[in-house]
């Protein structure tokens, strides 16, 4: 990871990504764009255990269950918290700009992400 991101995705407007409700990113490797009560983060979509995205699993707070194994990632550092997933997934910076959900990709986010005020 560096401070200079490798490309920068213009996602939606920050009030179209609704609280609970990830935006998926058919980028190459995905990225899954959530909003957890006000709050914004990003991260690599696909489970480091094998080939699951984790937009279609259950969020509980900060955590994201992987759908197929049950695995939970913490959105804020990317970090699995129970087995079988033991390798993080990469969290995404995102800025807010003039309204506009912005990911820098390759850019780690902050642990506290970024509020939707920007
Ligand atoms: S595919 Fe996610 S825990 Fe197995």
């Amino acid at each position: 990871m560096s401070e200079t991101p490798e490309r920068e995705l213009s996602v939606c407007r920050v009030e179209e990504l609704e609280p609970g409700e990830p935006m998926l990113l058919e980028t190459v490797p995905p990225i899954s764009v959530w909003n957890v009560d006000g709050v914004l983060y990003a991260i690599d979509d696909t489970c480091s255990h094998a080939d699951a995205s984790l937009a279609d699993g259950d969020l509980e707070g900060c955590l994201v269950e992987c759908p197929f194994h049950m695995s939970q990632f913490d959105l804020r550092t990317g970090e699995p918290e129970g087995l079988p997933a033991t390798t993080p997934v990469r969290t995404h910076a995102v800025e807010v700009r003039d309204g506009m959900v912005t990911v820098l990709v390759g850019v780690a986010a902050r642990p506290e992400g970024t509020p939707v005020g920007g």
